[in-house]
């Protein structure tokens, strides 16, 4: 059996994310990593907070924290939100942590030894008032692109093009807004991204099994070959660089972050006996890597994080699949965390379960193209597959098996040629289910799962169990008794997306609400209930949506 690695991309700890962000990483990763402790497979599934680089100082500054303590809290933050998510990391970790400094470091010692690493003589934006360099986002100005007066040093995001802080007209500092930003030469380090050319091509055209969105990003960087990367900054926050010479120079946020992934497991594997994270990160063809991350992540995954793992030398593993997402618009427009524009995760909560946000947001993925929400496609979609399916195919059945059959699953001597077709059925669209979370084909899964969901209500529908009684109440038996498993069915199959509904269901069922096998057999499922078991009715699952109840959503102050 395979053990799985999974790692969702590392959320910047700037403020809270919105939804798009949950979409395109930490919701689909969560969804993958339950499907396979469901199928038994060993999970270990890591995230935490990316908080170094000069967003996280600029905002620190705005909210006039120093630095390390705007981490603290805004990671905690982030933290909650997402364990209100049922987000079900086995570790959420810091990038600013002493494990991923010390794990930085050694992979920077080891890439400088092997000569992957070069010293160069650049010229760095400086401010006299401000007595500093301004790399990054520290430095802005007119955009010579479009004229947007407010563009940074790394791109405008007016017209999204990628700058360099020389690029700017009429520059100026980001912190104090002084004006006399001039050009000085500074020593920094790079990273000889172009000596591994071959060595990723070679590996990437054979990595066919990615999504093509991945493949053909990481191919095109390639095809425009790549340049060496400058990997240090004149910043204070961040990991200090291990080298004579560069005394208060700190990595590049990218190039530490990735390394995040692997601290992440060192800190999991330190908490607790018998863990070990070289188990997994060093693990040979038992462990299988799957990274989920937005497109532009990819660049990062597929090209500059393998370069510092096979430059180092060290046996660490690359990710077998890289699962990439588009975007997921709001409302035809961008979600803008800077611009506040969007719903975000906070919001989400207090208007609506988790459960209700997860299920649309996994069945409508941005996963072969980018895919907008909106209030009323949302609303329409969560009513229509939550409360008028997945609810009411639990209530209805419940409610009538309670209701006539004392709160206890009754026998299903009198079952037949209706539950022999049923088991068929259901055995194929388990078999297809289990398929398309094997292929990380996201809306694919959600899709068979609203399926079965509507299987399960056709079925209730036609044998019509409350007609049926009237005259025939062994057959109203079979048929209850089928039906209560199928409610079973129902909430195995949606687990991975709706897993706090799901072990509600399950618990009023008398299941085992935490580890949730998944199901093999169509008619292994039909019956596995035992008779005699009492249950309960669970309380409304899914309330209907109204779109006036989100009209609020969308509102946030000014950043
Ligand atoms: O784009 C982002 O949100 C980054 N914070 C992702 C980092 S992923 C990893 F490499 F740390
Ligand atoms: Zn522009």
């Amino acid at each position: 059996m395979a053990k799985f690695l999974i790692t969702s991309a590392l959320p910047y700890v700037n403020g809270v994310k919105h939804l798009g962000n949950l979409a395109g990483s930490l919701l689909p990763a969560d969804i993958h990593a339950r499907f396979r402790r469901q199928t038994g497979h060993e999970v270990l599934f890591l995230c935490g907070t990316d908080e170094h680089g000069t967003p996280t100082e600029l905002a620190a500054q705005a909210a006039g924290l120093p630095v390390a303590e705007y981490c603290l809290c805004q990671h905690a933050i982030q933290a909650d939100i997402y364990r209100r998510f049922g987000l079900s990391f086995d570790h959420f970790s810091r990038t600013s942590g002493d494990a991923n400094r010390l794990l930085t470091q050694e992979l920077f010692r080891h890439l400088d030894a092997a000569g992957y690493i070069e010293p160069r003589i650049i010229r760095q934006a400086y401010s006299s008032t401000d007595k500093r360099f301004l790399p990054d986002r520290y430095v802005v100005g007119t955009c010579p692109h479009c004229g947007n007066p407010n563009a940074r040093g790394d791109q405008c995001e007016n017209c999204t093009r990628l700058l360099d802080p020389d690029d700017l007209v009429s520059p100026r500092s980001a912190i104090s807004g002084a004006t006399d930003v001039e050009f000085r030469e500074t020593r920094h380090l790079f990273l000889k991204l172009s000596a591994f050319e071959g060595r990723l091509r070679r590996w990437i055209e054979t990595r066919r099994d990615w999504p093509a969105l991945v493949h053909s990003i990481a191919l095109k960087w390639l095809d425009e070959g790549l340049k060496d990367r400058c990997i240090t900054r004149d910043l204070t926050w961040g990991v200090p660089v291990p080298k004579p010479g560069f005394e208060g120079k700190v990595f590049y946020v990218w190039f530490d972050a990735p390394i995040g992934y692997i601290a992440a497991a060192v800190e999991w594997s330190a908490a607790a006996s018998g863990r070990d994270w070289r188990a997994w990160w060093q693990g040979g063809d038992d462990v299988r890597y799957v990274q989920f991350l937005a497109k532009d992540n990819v660049p990062f995954h597929a090209i500059s994080f393998p370069a510092t793992i096979l430059g180092s030398g060290l046996p660490l593993k690359l990710p077998d699949v890289i699962k990439g997402f588009n975007w997921l618009t709001f409302e035809g427009g961008k979600f803008s965390t800077s611009g506040q524009r969007g719903i975000f995760t906070d919001t989400a909560l207090a208007l609506l379960p988790a459960d209700s946000w997860r299920w649309w947001l996994a069945a409508n993925a941005p996963e072969n193209g980018d895919a907008d929400f909106t209030i009323e496609r949302f609303v329409d979609g969560v009513n229509k597959d939550l409360a008028d399916t997945f609810g009411n195919l639990v209530n209805r059945c419940l409610a009538f098996a309670a209701a006539r059959f004392d709160s206890t699953v009754p026998e299903a001597r009198d079952a037949g040629a209706a539950e022999d077709k049923l088991a068929v059925e259901l055995g194929t669209r388990l078999e297809r289910l289990r398929g398309h979370h094997e292929a990380l084909a996201l809306r694919k899964a959600a899709e068979e799962v609203r399926s079965i969901w509507r299987l399960a209500n056709a079925y209730l529908a036609d044998a019509a169990p409350w007609t049926v009684i009237k005259e025939d109440r062994g057959r109203a038996a079979a048929i209850v008794s089928t039906a209560v498993n199928l409610v079973r069915v129902a909430a195995v199959a949606g687990w991975p997306f709706i897993p706090s509904a799901a072990a509600e269901v399950l618990r009023s069922l008398g299941e085992d609400a935490e580890l949730v096998p998944w199901l093999e057999d169509g008619k292994e499922a039909l019956s596995a209930i035992p008779a005699g078991r009492r249950f309960r009715v669970p309380s409304l699952l899914f309330p209907k949506v109204a779109a006036g109840d989100l009209a609020t959503a969308a509102c946030r102050p000014p950043a």
